[in-house]
């Protein structure tokens, strides 16, 4: 069943609720201009399968090729602004008493837009370190002139030990940052209100949290303009785009 992002329940809900999570996915940086993961191969990478590019095989069979085509997601997304949903987000923390902002995405808009204390269960293409000692690197901050599509390029390397600089993603196969990962389970439990964000639910254990949540009791606003895996779990599903219904929600309510 959908709901209208005005449903008289759900905004008491959300203005009564003292601990909210709120759980994002890529879709909240679509009108950002940041494609969804699944639709993100495109240009050079069209031909490969995104989890062959997401592995730290694929990365030592290759390493221009991935580091490449991560470097092309980080310029696109320097040259990105956030959009009304982060800024919504960001809002509706200064409004509450509580609100813990969980994301999988590996770009900075909710950062821009405002959110203190993001936390990246996927890490973050903003954090490169060493593949083999770990040390951070630095990027430089400027947005070098990337073909669209992006290319082939070398990773450059560690400065500690001369190891080759990888993405600071989690990829398949990794474990997520335990202490986040923690976290995320803990809030989902006691929580009194999830609001999950433009996921299509599909990546465990990240999807699990909305179940978490209603498992425990509590209350789970979903806001996608398509049906998602987590439809079932979902107190409200909510259909329309982030940039849209997250403002147009918090305002009926505050
Ligand atoms: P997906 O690409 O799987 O799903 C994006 C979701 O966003 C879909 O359900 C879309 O319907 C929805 N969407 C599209 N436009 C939207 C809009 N304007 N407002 C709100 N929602 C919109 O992305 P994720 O679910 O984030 O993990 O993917 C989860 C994980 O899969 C990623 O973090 C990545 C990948 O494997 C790792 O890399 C470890």
């Amino acid at each position: 069943m959908t709901f209208t992002c005005f449903d008289l329940r759900m905004i008491a809900t959300l203005q009564g609720a003292q601990k909210i999570v709120v759980l994002t996915g890529a879709g909240i940086s679509v009108e950002s201009g940041i494609p969804t993961f699944r639709d993100a191969i495109t240009g050079l990478w069209k031909n490969f399968d995104i989890e062959m590019l997401a592995t730290a095989e694929a990365f030592l069979r290759d390493p221009a090729l991935v580091w490449g085509w991560y470097e092309w997601r980080r310029m696109k997304v320097l040259s990105a602004q956030p959009n009304a949903a982060h800024i919504a987000i960001a809002e509706l923390a200064g409004r509450v008493p509580q609100l813990s902002l969980f994301t999988q995405n590996v770009d900075d808009l909710h950062e821009r837009a405002g959110s203190i204390d993001v936390r990246h269960l996927h890490g973050s293409l903003h954090h490169p370190r060493c593949f083999d000692c770990g040390h951070p690197y630095s990027l430089p901050d400027g947005v070098p002139d990337e073909p669209e599509g992006g290319r082939r390029l070398s990773p450059p390397k560690c400065l500690e030990c001369g190891g080759m600089i990888r993405p600071g993603v989690v990829w398949f196969n990794e474990p997520l940052p335990v202490n986040i990962l923690d976290g995320a389970f803990e809030l989902s439990n006691s929580c009194d209100l999830l609001i999950v964000v433009g996921t299509s639910g599909v990546v465990y254990p990240v999807a699990q949290l909305p179940e978490v949540a209603r498992n425990a009791g509590h209350k789970v606003i979903q806001i996608n303009p398509a049906r998602s895996e987590l439809d079932r779990i979902c107190t409200w599903n909510v259909r329309g785009s982030a940039g849209k219904l997250l403002p147009a929600m918090i305002n009926r309510a505050f």
